[in-house]
């Protein structure tokens, strides 16, 4: 009886918003556009392109947020460890907005690795949105890129390939123990990732299978993939 099914975005703000006052959400739709396969029609997505096409001061209607999943820890001296393709960052800028932008002091290691198709697509790194990349100058931010479609580079780099380039690094912080490690975006990106590290465990006598459902269970090994 419903005209539409609900769709769910990740919010990409911090608790108190953009502004810090506690009166903004923000949200970071990809526009979906797809060709109908009997008709060959150019379709659009029903809730992407309606939010895209929405002006200043709209009314819309909301539900959620669904559930406590993919929070960040309370102590601002655990590590986390980010991982995303395309959309998959906007949890990631709310994170990143909640260790630096608000008085948090956020101590621990902060590692982002992002992936995307081209460098237009680095959502919150080019001209009009300069944004995540303001928090490099801080000594325990790190954010690593992966391009997969640029017509320069030829070589195609998934988010995998970088990950697996500071594996040296990501494993001393697993290692240490008090992490957080976070996949968001395509469906199948957790597969490279379990990929590299089981290649990593066994290589030092562990059982990867083992240790991230143990690291499941303390909410250390979380995914939200779409
Ligand atoms: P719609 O649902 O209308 O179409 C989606 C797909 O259905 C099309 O791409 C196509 O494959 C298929 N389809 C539909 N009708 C068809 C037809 N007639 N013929 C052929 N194929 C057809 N997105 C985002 O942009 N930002 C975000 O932060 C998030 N976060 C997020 C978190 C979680 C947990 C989930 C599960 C999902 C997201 N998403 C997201 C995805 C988002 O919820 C939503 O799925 C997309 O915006 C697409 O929705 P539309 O209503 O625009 O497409």
């Amino acid at each position: 009886g419903k005209a539409h099914s609900p769709r769910l975005y990740s919010i990409a703000s911090c608790r108190l918003g953009d502004d810090l006052d506690s009166t903004t959400v923000s949200l970071c739709v990809k526009r979906v556009v797809f060709t109908d396969e009997e008709t060959q029609e150019e379709v659009r997505g029903v809730a992407s392109n309606y939010l895209c096409d929405l002006n200043e001061g709209d009314k819309i209607n909301i539900i959620g947020p669904i559930g406590r999943t993919f929070l960040l820890p309370e102590d601002p001296a655990a590590d986390i460890i980010m991982v995303s393709v395309g959309t998959g960052i906007a949890p990631f800028r709310a994170f990143i907005h909640h260790m630096y932008k608000q008085d948090i002091k956020w101590k621990g290691q902060v590692r982002l690795f992002f992936g995307a198709k081209t460098s237009l697509d680095k959502l919150y790194m080019n001209n009009q949105n300069e944004d995540i990349s303001q928090y490099y100058s801080i000594d325990t931010f790190k954010a690593f890129e992966a391009i997969s479609r640029e017509a320069k580079n030829p070589d195609r780099r998934y988010v995998q390939h970088t990950f697996e380039d500071n594996l040296n690094d990501i494993w001393s912080i697993i290692e240490k123990g008090d992490f957080s490690l976070y996949i968001c975006g395509m469906k199948g990106m957790e597969k490279g990732i379990n990929e590299v590290l089981q290649a990593k465990a066994a290589s030092v006598g562990l059982d990867w299978d083992e240790m991230r459902d143990a690291f499941k269970k303390t909410g250390r090994w979380n995914v939200e993939v779409y």
